[in-house]
């Protein structure tokens, strides 16, 4: 199926990571210009690089980006604008998390949880509607989480966040699809990078992979259907999916991509 993404301009926030990194060559494969928007700019240089020899067609920067903060948002989006005109596609990807019981959570980590899950995405939004909705054009994919649908054990505050993003979504969804433009959020269950290789310094998994080890991975197998955790590329393929116009007529949606974890 042709995606028809070549030459739309692309910004994937937390691009310079794991599923974020998939995401953002996925769109560049496809021969779509991207815009990496992270904070860990030696790291997004790398996957910018990787990005560049695809040969899609494309091109990819980088925009150092602190996606909790406004104006750098804003900035990101302007800079974005003026490299490659109009933005087709948001993919709001940042996310962090700190396994932890909510009881024994300081109130740092929840501000934390709070900025980078679901500010950061009120932000993006803010930043690119204008445009999307003076051109009538327009796709926004969200990285949510299964926690965002059925809860999750130590992820009180994030599970929160991310019912926010889907809530968030469906909300904007009805007020901006008469111009042309889809909402959407995808879901993964859990999705262990390959290697450090595919991880930035500030990487959820910088310390998700100390407890992640082989053993637990192998016993969370058995919790999916498909007996499986998930790969960065296969939330990749949905969030390209739902950036395409091959999915224009789906808005509002929450997709999980979770080996059938959960079946809401
Ligand atoms: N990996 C999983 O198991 C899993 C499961 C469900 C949902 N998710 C969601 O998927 C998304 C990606 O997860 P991941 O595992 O690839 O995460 P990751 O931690 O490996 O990557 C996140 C990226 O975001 C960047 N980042 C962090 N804070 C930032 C900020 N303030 N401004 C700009 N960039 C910032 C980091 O530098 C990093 O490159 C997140 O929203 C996460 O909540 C992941």
């Amino acid at each position: 199926m042709d995606l028809k993404l070549a030459g739309k301009t692309v910004i994937v926030t937390g691009a310079a990571s794991n599923i974020g990194r998939a995401i953002a060559l996925g769109f560049a494969r496809e021969g779509a210009n991207v815009v990496i928007a992270d904070i860990d700019e030696g790291q997004a240089d790398k996957v910018a690089s990787e990005a560049n020899k695809l040969g899609g067609g494309g091109r990819t920067i980088v925009v150092r980006t602190d996606v909790t903060e406004y104006q750098e948002v804003e900035a990101m989006v302007g800079r974005a604008s003026d490299e490659f005109g109009s933005i087709h596609v948001l993919v709001n990807n940042v996310g962090w998390v700190l396994d932890r019981l909510f009881l024994e959570q300081p109130h740092e980590d929840w501000e934390k949880t709070v900025s980078v899950n679901l500010w950061s995405v009120i932000y993006c939004m803010r930043a690119v509607l204008p445009q999307m909705v003076e051109n009538g054009y327009g796709h926004i994919v969200s990285i949510s989480s299964e926690a965002g649908r059925v809860g999750e054990y130590r992820e009180a505050v994030y599970g929160a966040c991310k019912a926010g993003v889907i809530g968030l979504t469906k909300s904007l969804a009805r007020e901006v699809g008469r111009y042309g433009i889809t909402l959407n959020a995808v879901c993964p269950a859990v999705t262990v990078p390959r290697s450090e290789e595919e991880i930035g310094e500030h990487s959820l998994w910088k310390v998700g992979l100390q407890v992640f080890t082989p053993e637990v991975q192998e016993k969370a197998k058995r919790l999916y259907p498909l007996r499986r955790l998930g790969t960065a590329e296969d939330t990749a393929n949905a969030a390209l999916f739902l950036a395409s116009d091959v999915a224009s007529f789906i808005t509002g949606q929450s997709l999980s991509v979770g080996g059938g974890f959960t079946m809401i």
